[in-house]
């Protein structure tokens, strides 16, 4: 156990991280450089698009230190956004260090400071790191001030380096060998391991990541979840080499992977204790919670024709993204979909993208919800997360939402403009600190509604990047809860309806007809668009009646022209809905979606 390390990378992104765990794999020679492709931790093509880890990944270096000696460092992968801050403080705690990484031109931002907090909550060491030294606009001395001065950091720690160019990384390996502890543990007794991710793997089913506490576990173990009490057998043990590579056993103190034939990822959960059947520990680790979905859509095919493979790619989906839930759902407008469940806006546009992307299928998404209490006249209670169940009116004696305690981390000047935005999302129970000087730690009890609905981007905004946010479930409290519909010529379009807070239905009414009316390409007729609550309209526009014939300019022209045209409409045509007489475009079902 002397010779392991585990540690973590946090950093705010596009400081680097991914670049930095690059070099360390290329230092520790764990791959000929000819193997070396760029990006390896981030390899999936969506992170590498939005620059975000989603889906964190564990690698094992073996390094040779200047005192001689091999040491293992395990280097875990977070993901980096609010969504996932669940299964980052999981991460974390499977380690007993961490580097802070910082840009030297950008210093210390927000989410350098939200991942700070973590790691302390963790108990980490923290080696400060200050990377892109080579950048001209680099201020590596005024960083190393804040680091000292805002953060408390110990400055003698502070490494140096440019990830890309290499200076400085291999004292960095040597910092994480001298300055970070060793696990503690005994590999004697009752085993418990921390389950902190799994992935899944066609041919050997589920590969799951473990820190082993305490014990050792080997192939032919029988293993137990704690959270559920399911059983399996060990097939193989091992570390995340480049590849995986078996091994005897797993003591305590090291991280590395379990393969037990576990079909889905959703058999085994993040936070979660492993331990053995014939020897099992007395308490599982602490800190387990079950994932929580807490927005939902629906999804479905722009083609009826894709549902099975949508269904399909769903399910394969899913293999690998235990948060993800979802079931049948229909709509008139659209036919059959699936009613899904996310951890939050960002994981919902993920699986809309891989979905898209990976699986070829063109998807329209209903308006995210969170999930209702309704209280019924005849003493009943019912959870509601879809506009399309909303109860009879008449019937509804209260209804409950759910709220959330928000952490908002802000440099002191953006305090205004934080506090109006929290108002105007019906905010309550509104409190302040100063953590260090200048930043204001700011909570405020939020409607769950009002910050799925853009909330991070608007503080993103009004603080210029510099707001950092965090969040927790707190509770249920009454609301005044409408459904309000869109009605196309007439005609309610069930996928557009949301439901919504009494307060703000006006503006969304207005919001929805207005994008729609852009998005609505003009036909032959006038089509109303309308807003409405129960029957009564409150918001409206027209899409006024097209005069000429598309194709009219082309009289007289050339035929490949007026075929070309034809062509491009018919394209477009296959991404439409028809509701009634009307064609509505993919996108106009997206823009209601956008904010103002
Ligand atoms: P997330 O995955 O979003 O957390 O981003 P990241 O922190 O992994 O950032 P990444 O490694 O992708 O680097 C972001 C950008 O900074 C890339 O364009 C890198 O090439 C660049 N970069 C990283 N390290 C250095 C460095 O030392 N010097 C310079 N000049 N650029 C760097």
């Amino acid at each position: 156990m002397k010779h392991i390390r585990n540690f973590s990378i946090i950093a705010h992104i596009d400081h680097g991280k991914s670049t930095l765990a690059d070099r360390m794999i290329q230092k520790c020679k764990l791959i000929s450089d000819r193997e070396f492709k760029d990006q390896l931790l981030d390899n999936m093509d969506i992170e590498r698009e939005r620059g975000i880890t989603i889906k964190s990944q564990t690698i094992c270096l073996p390094y040779q230190a200047r005192d001689g000696q091999t040491y293992d460092l395990n280097l875990v992968d977070t993901p980096g956004h609010v969504d996932f801050s669940y299964e980052v403080s999981r991460a974390l705690t499977s380690c007993e260090g961490a580097l802070l990484l910082i840009d030297a031109a950008q210093g210390v931002e927000a989410q350098t400071l939200a991942n700070l907090y973590l790691a302390m909550e963790n108990d980490l060491e923290i080696i400060p790191v200050i990377n892109k030294i080579d950048l001209p606009s680099a201020e590596p001395e005024k960083v190393a001030l804040q680091i000292e001065e805002d953060l408390g950091l110990d400055g003698s720690l502070i490494q140096y380096c440019s990830a890309k160019t290499g200076k400085g990384v291999e004292d960095i390996l040597e910092a994480i060998v001298k300055h970070l502890p060793p696990p503690e543990g005994d590999p004697d007794k009752e085993l418990q391991a921390l389950i902190f991710d799994a992935h899944y793997d066609a041919f050997r089913g589920t590969i799951i990541s473990v820190r082993i506490i305490n014990g050792t576990i080997k192939a032919g173990d029988v293993i137990r979840f704690m959270s559920n009490g399911t059983e399996y057998r060990v097939e193989e043990v091992g570390l995340f080499k480049f590849r995986r590579e078996a091994e005897k056993k797993l003591s305590a103190g090291q991280i590395g992977y379990i393969l037990a034939g576990v079909k889905t990822v959703r058999d085994t959960r993040p936070g979660d204790t492993i331990t053995l059947r014939d020897r099992p520990c007395a308490k599982a680790l602490p800190g387990f919670k079950e994932v929580q979905q807490v927005v939902f859509s629906s999804l479905y095919p722009i083609s009826t024709d894709d549902y099975e493979d949508l269904a399909a790619a769903l399910e394969k989906l899913q293999l690998n993204d235990a948060a993800l839930s979802f079931q049948k759902d229909s709509s008139a407008a659209l036919g059959f979909g699936f009613r899904c469940g996310f951890l939050g806006l960002l994981h919902l546009e993920v699986v809309q993208e891989r979905l898209e992307r990976e699986f070829d299928v063109s998807l329209i998404l209903t308006v995210p919800s969170v999930k209702y209490n309704f209280y019924l006249s005849d003493g009943t209670k019912i959870e509601v997360d879809n506009p399309a169940h909303f109860p009879d009116p008449a019937k509804i004696q209260r209804v409950e939402e759910p709220f959330i305690r928000a952490t908002i981390l802000i440099p002191e000047r953006y305090m205004g403009a934080v506090m109006t935005l929290c108002m105007e999302r019906r905010g309550e129970n509104t409190s302040y600190h100063y953590p260090m000087p200048g930043r204001i730690e700011f909570t405020c009890e939020l409607p769950l509604a009002e910050v799925i609905y853009d909330f991070y981007d608007r503080l993103k905004s009004i603080t210029q990047g510099y707001g950092s946010f965090d969040y927790e479930m707190l509770d249920y409290r009454l609301s005044d809860l409408v459904k309000l519909d869109i009605l196309v010529n007439g005609e309610i379009v069930d996928a557009l309806s949301q439901l919504v807070h009494r307060n703000n239905s006006r503006a969304r009414g207005l919001h929805a007809c207005e994008m729609l009316k852009e998005e609505i390409p003009r036909q032959m007729f006038k089509i109303a668009i309308q807003a409405a609550i129960g029957g009564n309209i409150i918001a409206r526009t027209n899409v006024s009646a097209l005069r000429k014939d598309v194709t009219a300019k082309c009289y007289g022209g050339d035929i490949s022209r007026k075929r070309k045209l034809l062509e491009k409409q018919k394209e477009g045509k296959k991404r439409m809905k028809t509701v009634g007489n009307v064609d509505i475009p993919q996108t106009a079902f997206l823009a209601v979606l956008r904010s103002e």
